[in-house]
């Protein structure tokens, strides 16, 4: 079945939106989005773009300097004038698993009057005498947490950093250190890829315990040298755990991440996988639950009682970064600090990421729209840069508009489908006045590639086929007004029942989603009223589950029963950072959602 065209840009309201997603439109409507573009390249140009200023406190990366005898110069810059402050440094944890670092001396940052330089000394040599004597010998990594006074809200910042040194003869040097990683990707029965990101330029390769060493695949850009390596293991068994370290060297020195394990996929259904979304901070709690945009202390519970169940994979759709920012840099730095949080997990357990609304880059009008970035400064393409996602999602909606690939993408795992999808697509907050499209509402172009998709998965016969889109069909509390749906307007209402018909068709097993900061379990069938009239929709033939697990930090939204499709909730928990843990045995499907304490909070046969 094909998309009507035609009929899903009536959908879209805003004329500007309809010429940049047309194509098919009379040639007379394309010049009001090159006057829209226009305008914004103007406004970029003479500086009337506003600027919004970072949530973070950091106006730019701290640099760290070390000098041989061990005197580490930390060095960071700040968006406003901020006095003084405390940092504290400690070791990664290499005793467990989950190694993020335990702070374990600190000192004070005085500073006599507030500045927007600053500066604080380490001294390495006595830290590693009282603390880390291993360290005098071979070097290490040092991890060390700023903490900052912001007065604009009256709360500290915390900033999480480390950095890698040697040490021969008694003498210090600052070595590369590994950044970001090593993550798991794109696991399969036979392959695997392990990537990572050092802070300077190297030369990358990934040992197993086998003895096979495997080089970066990363451009030979710099001399053969890249900051960001990717490795694709092959020829790999299936169901086999492999030991794993990446390595990196320069001419400066070289730097080993621990060793970790990685599991390639049974050949069986027979595996399991997380899921959650919405992570992001709301600033309540401050300190570590507003980490540069994330709720640092419900990552890391959930990552914990996660990693109890040795999931095979880990899926998080959207809202993981507080976002709604004009940098790009703060824009990945939000990113980076996600990746942090969820790294000591991530070493183990390969993690797909899709995008919520909250993974905002964006540009602000003088009169107050906001847009997404264009095309390759666009919120899809930084966030598909800062990830190694498969790259077989839909072609832009219109030449020139942002990237789908990388952020929207299908693959499978052990005979079972998994896509992800981007329900807040190109942004505009008013799209009638700068070409963009609302929050919630998926075009014809995805829509068009979700029903290939899902058709070709049905064809080579998925066992089981799982959905994965930020905004929720038929929400529940939170966003009863918008989400998929568009709050149950007619033309929210058509792409809504539209996207469902197509996940009905291929049989889709669930359709897993967030937005909404609770949890809630909705079945759906061809008789349940799906319209603001109580109607149902016949089309709906096959019951397909909805789950919403938007509960991962976000601050909370109680439950909305006024919703048509209220008596098919079948479950809903308002209060609790959680996720949901599946399993697939073969033919069935089992799904149990527990808080971030470890506690069952649901539990349902899906398949
Ligand atoms: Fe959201």
């Amino acid at each position: 079945m094909t998309i009507d065209r035609r009929d899903l840009l009536k959908v879209i309201s805003s004329s500007a939106m309809a010429a940049a997603v047309g194509g098919v439109l009379p040639e007379e409507m394309l010049p009001q989005l090159t006057a829209v573009d226009q305008e914004r390249q103007n406004a970029g140009l003479s500086g009337s773009l506003v600027q919004r200023a970072p949530e973070r406190l950091l106006q730019s990366e701290p640099v760290v300097t070390l000098d041989a005898e061990g005197t580490a110069t930390i060095a960071w810059e700040t968006v406003i004038p901020a006095q003084g402050g405390t940092i504290y440094v400690g070791v990664p944890n290499d005793e467990i698993a989950l190694d993020w670092p335990i702070y374990n001396a600190g000192q004070s940052v005085t500073e006599e009057s507030a500045r927007l330089k600053h500066e604080a000394r380490v001294d390495l040599r006595g830290y590693a005498s009282r603390s880390a004597p291993r360290m005098l010998l071979e070097g290490g990594t040092l991890a060390y947490r700023l903490e900052l006074f912001d007065t604009r809200k009256s709360a500290a910042q915390f900033i999480d950093r480390h950095f890698s040194f040697q040490v021969e003869n008694g003498k210090f040097r600052k070595t590369p250190a590994i950044l970001e990683g090593p993550f798991l990707s794109q696991i399969q029965a036979d392959s695997a890829i392990v990537w990572w990101v050092t802070d300077t330029p190297t030369k990358g390769e990934v040992r197993l315990s086998n003895g096979v060493n495997i080089p970066s695949e990363s451009g030979p850009s710099e001399g053969g040298l890249a900051s960001r390596h990717i490795v694709r293991l092959r020829d790999l068994s299936a169901n086999t755990k492999y030991r794993y370290q990446a390595v990196s060297a320069a001419s400066d020195g070289e730097i080993r991440s621990r060793s970790y394990t990685l599991r390639t996929s049974p050949q069986e259904p027979a595996f399991s996988f997380v899921f959650t979304c919405d992570g992001r901070t709301g600033g309540l709690g401050g300190g570590d639950m507003a980490l540069e945009g994330i709720n640092g202390i419900s990552a890391r519970a959930l990552a914990i009682q996660m990693a109890r169940h040795s999931p095979h994979l880990m899926i998080f759709t959207g809202d993981l970064i507080n976002g709604y920012t004009t940098r790009e840099d703060d824009f990945r730095a939000q990113l980076r600090s996600w990746k942090r949080i969820y790294g000591p997990l991530w070493h183990e357990v390969p993690v797909y990421t899709g995008m919520g609304n909250h993974e905002s880059l964006l540009d602000i009008f003088p009169d107050g729209v906001q847009a997404d970035k264009q095309a390759g400064q666009s919120a899809e393409a930084v966030f598909a840069s800062e990830f190694v996602h498969p790259m077989n999602g839909p072609e832009p909606e219109h030449p020139g508009l942002p990237p789908y690939k990388g952020s929207v993408y299908s693959f499978d795992y052990t005979g079972c489908h998994f896509t992800q999808l981007n329900s807040d697509y190109w942004y505009s907050s008013r799209p009638q006045q700068r070409a963009g499209n609302p929050f919630g509402r998926l075009l014809p172009g995805q829509l068009e590639w979700l029903e290939k998709d899902l058709t070709a998965a049905r064809s080579a016969r998925a066992r089981h086929i799982f959905v994965f889109v930020h905004e929720p069909a038929f929400p529940n509390g939170g966003h009863v007004q918008d989400a998929l749906w568009g709050g149950g307007e007619a033309e929210g209402v058509k792409v809504r029942d539209r996207f469902w018909s197509i996940i009905t068709q291929a049989g889709t097993s669930a359709v897993f989603c967030g937005h909404e900061h609770n949890y809630s379990r909705t079945l759906i069938d061809s008789k349940t009223p799906v319209h603001r009239d109580g109607t149902a929709n016949a089309g709906f033939v096959k019951p397909v589950w909805q789950i919403t697990q938007g509960a991962a930090g976000a601050p909370f939204y109680p439950r909305d029963s006024a919703v048509p499709w209220a008596k098919a909730v079948k479950k809903f928990v308002a209060h609790t950072w959680s996720y949901c843990l599946v399993q697939v045995r073969g033919p069935l499907v089992s799904l149990e959602t527990y808080s971030y304490t470890g506690e069952l909070l649901d539990q349902a046969e899906l398949v």
